[in-house]
């Protein structure tokens, strides 16, 4: 009896907790992220909505019932500043029909336009630029107050940044971003980057590193480390190098994998390449742009490379990493771009046999130099290259995909994709997908449990054997769950 009112009277306090809590999440504003551009910009968008926690937000993935909205947003080419101002329109829609409805734009187009955002949107309440993150929840508040039109670009003087960046839980996500340093000094005469993102600084190692252990805690698996040029990494400041930053997050327990991304080819490192080579947790998986493969366009790029010096690098990797994995970025119909440099580009990509490549059309950013740059390709044309350029790497990456066929692959767990019904034994299977040290994204079906939950969760290793190439993904079939564990060398043993 006694036992039963125990019982009873636990119920109703949790049944209570429940109450309470529903009550603090329904009082909380919403807040909508909406994030154009690069994976720094997916970064900072988490920073912004834990920036926002303390003043009473959570997020909602719901556009209708937002309090507040925020844009981050991305300059790189006009197609992503055209993104921005379209859906600014279907905001300001929203806007009219709820006055209480606050919006606020942040990133590079805020950095780079400012007050105009406001004149050329008059539903944007406020605008805060790329070095303003910390600020923002001072802003957010003003603007909660009743200011109006507000606007924050300013850039600090110093390049010293404060790399405390607030802890963002995930919820058990395996793969995190981290922003290992911001701005870039590179100044190719294309990109919009180093004006809107400010001068190189990197973030000191300590708070990278305790930032990733935060996010194992959380249930990171994987974390890939973010800056435009991270070869530089640190040495402004005099922190360790790169490479030594890469043995030092290699150390973390219950971490499983480590991807990086950008390397610039004129800083890329023989102890860089070595890292991929020593250290356990590093993904042979290396992005590294070329943009053009003639000298002559790299040269009104400002890239200080040339198309054989590049070349040999390749080499070079390919010989210490022989199953690395290679990807690069490629502009085509920069100014000047004549049929003959159209011609080597394509025959880099051949000569290189990359696993996968991203084709940009050139597009005219007003602060880059190149703007002003004679000798424009027409449309048409832009358009015709690049397809080409596509055209060829789809099959090599095709070709590469099938020579997989029959080999078996360590996957990261990232999620279940739609539930399958196919006939036969495969029937009422969940699809998962995972990545490939390499990258590359594999499908594979496995059971539910009697609940009809997934069995497999998001993080864990496992092996398949790779049974059908596509032009940009793979299948294959569960060997066993919880691989094998790869030995880090110089580090810990990790496991899933
Ligand atoms: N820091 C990185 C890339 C940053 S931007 C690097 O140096 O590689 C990502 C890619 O966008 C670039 O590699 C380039 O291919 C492309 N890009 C940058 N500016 C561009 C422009 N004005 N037009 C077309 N593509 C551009
Ligand atoms: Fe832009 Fe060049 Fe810097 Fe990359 S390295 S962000 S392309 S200026
Ligand atoms: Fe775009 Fe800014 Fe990233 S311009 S690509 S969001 S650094």
């Amino acid at each position: 009896m006694r036992i039963d009112e125990c019982r009873r009277s636990r119920i109703l306090k949790r049944e209570a907790a429940v109450r309470d809590a529903n009550r603090f999440v329904t009082t909380m504003k919403q807040l909508y992220i909406h994030t154009i551009g690069c994976q720094m910009n997916v970064y900072d968008s988490g920073q912004i909505a834990a920036l926002l926690v303390p003043l009473g937000y959570r997020l909602t993935s719901q556009l209708a019932s937002a309090d507040l909205i925020v844009v981050n947003t991305c300059a790189i080419r006009a197609k992503a500043e055209q993104k921005v101002f379209s859906f600014l329109g279907r905001l300001a829609a929203l806007k009219r029909r709820r006055k209480t409805l606050r919006i606020a734009v942040g990133g590079c187009v805020a950095q780079q336009q400012g007050a105009a955002i406001l004149a050329r949107q008059p539903c944007v309440d406020l605008v805060f630029g790329t070095q303003a993150l910390q600020r923002l929840p001072r802003l957010v508040a003003a603007v909660e107050a009743g200011a109006r039109r507000l606007t924050d670009t300013e850039t600090a003087a110093a390049t010293q940044i404060d790399g405390r960046f607030p802890a963002v839980a995930r919820g058990g996500a395996p793969s995190r971003f981290v922003t290992v340093m911001r701005g870039c000094d590179n100044y190719c005469t294309y990109c919009v980057v180093p004006y809107v993102r400010g001068r190189e600084a990197s973030r000191p190692p300590e708070h990278i590193l305790s930032e990733i252990n935060a996010m194992v805690v959380d249930g990171a698996r994987e974390v890939t480390l973010l800056g435009q040029n991270v070869n530089s990494y640190g040495l402004k400041e005099g922190w360790c190098s790169f490479a030594e930053l890469l043995a030092r997050v290699n150390a973390v327990e219950g971490l499983s994998r480590i991807r990086f991304t950008t390397s610039h080819p004129k800083d890329l490192s023989d102890a860089l390449i070595a890292a991929f080579r020593d250290l356990g947790k590093v993904c042979p998986h290396l992005h590294l742009p070329v943009q053009s493969g003639a000298d002559r366009i790299l040269k009104k790029m400002n890239r200080r490379y040339t198309r054989d010096g590049y070349l040999r690098k390749i080499e070079r990797i390919r010989r210490m990493v022989p199953e690395i994995a290679l990807t690069t970025d490629i502009i085509v119909g920069f100014p000047g771009e004549g049929r003959a440099d159209f011609e080597k580009t394509l025959d880099l990509v051949r000569t290189v046999q990359y696993d996968a490549l991203f084709a940009f059309i050139y597009s005219d950013r007003p602060q880059a130099p190149a703007a002003r740059f004679a000798e424009k390709i027409s449309e048409e044309e832009k358009k015709d290259r690049l397809r080409q350029v596509l055209d060829l790497q789809e099959g090599i990456t095709r070709r590469k995909n099938e020579a997989l066929v029959g080999t078996t692959q360590t996957l990261l767990v990232e999620g279940t994709s739609k539930r399958k019904d196919a006939p036969g034994d495969e029937s009422g299977l969940v699809q998962y997908h995972g990545r490939t040290p390499t990258n590359r994204i594999v499908h594979f079906p496995a059971p539910v449990d009697a609940g009809l939950q997934p069995v497999l969760v998001p993080g864990l290793l496992v092996e398949v054997r790779i049974e059908g190439a596509y032009a940009h993904s793979l299948r294959g079939r569960l060997l066993s769950i919880q691989a094998p564990l790869k030995r880090a060398k110089g580090g810990t043993c990790h496991a899933a």
